[in-house]
């Protein structure tokens, strides 16, 4: 048992160890000041961020996102993605869809003025994102048919719930529900925040 004042050595030591978290990346800086600017409250969580961009990183050929927003999944995307690895992104809304495409002109992130659908043309990817707010709207296979075998669809906005099947407003959520016993996919429902969830769901 060390004495107090070992113990307040140790747990000084311990505390100049701790470290202010990493800067946000300076590309998701950008898409983030689009977003206060506009007042877009749609932007993908930055816990959200990470995770993306993490999984970015195990991609290479194109990742796919369906709803551009203000640009922030992207930029977490293209933050997260080796250099040779495309990133495309189709936002419906003329307004927000050029903004991003200005925004992002000397960036390595093709942006669409288009229907999410529009993007199979460019595909299959190995990543697609979307919230679950527009997966719930687009048809199922629509979404399946965008990826490889390999493939990742990565689905944000979820409300995090311990039980099976899950709820969500005291109904069953038949969204992810769905997702999460396709058989097709390996898949998991990763906590990121006490408020959200994100489902990851591989094609085998
Ligand atoms: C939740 S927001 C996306 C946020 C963004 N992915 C991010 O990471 O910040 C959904 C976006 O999808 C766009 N959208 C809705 N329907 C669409 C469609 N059919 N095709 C493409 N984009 C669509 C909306 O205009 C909105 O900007």
């Amino acid at each position: 048992m060390l004495d107090w004042p070992s113990r307040a050595r140790r747990l000084v030591t311990h505390t100049d160890q701790v470290s202010a978290p990493p800067d946000l990346p300076a590309l998701v800086v950008r898409a983030l000041r689009m977003s206060l600017h506009r007042g877009y409250v749609q932007a993908s969580r930055t816990e959200t961020g990470h995770l993306l961009a993490t999984l970015a990183a195990t991609r290479t050929g194109t990742i796919a996102e369906c709803g551009t927003g203000c640009g922030v999944g992207a930029a977490w995307l293209r933050s997260g993605a080796p250099k040779t690895t495309r990133v495309i992104t189709a936002e419906l809304d003329p307004e927000l869809a050029h903004g991003v495409m200005d925004m992002f002109a000397d960036d390595d992130i093709d942006v669409i003025h288009a229907d999410w659908s529009d993007l199979a043309e460019h595909g299959p990817f190995s990543l697609v994102f979307l919230d679950a707010g527009s997966a719930g709207q687009f048809p199922r296979e629509q979404i399946v048919d965008l990826v490889a075998e390999g493939g990742m669809i990565v689905l944000d906005d979820f409300v995090p719930c311990p039980s099976w099947p899950p709820l969500a407003g005291g109904r069953v959520d038949v969204l992810r529900q769905d997702w999460l016993s396709d058989e097709r996919f390996t898949s998991v429902d990763v906590m990121v925040a006490e408020d959200t969830s994100v489902i990851i769901a591989v094609r085998r």
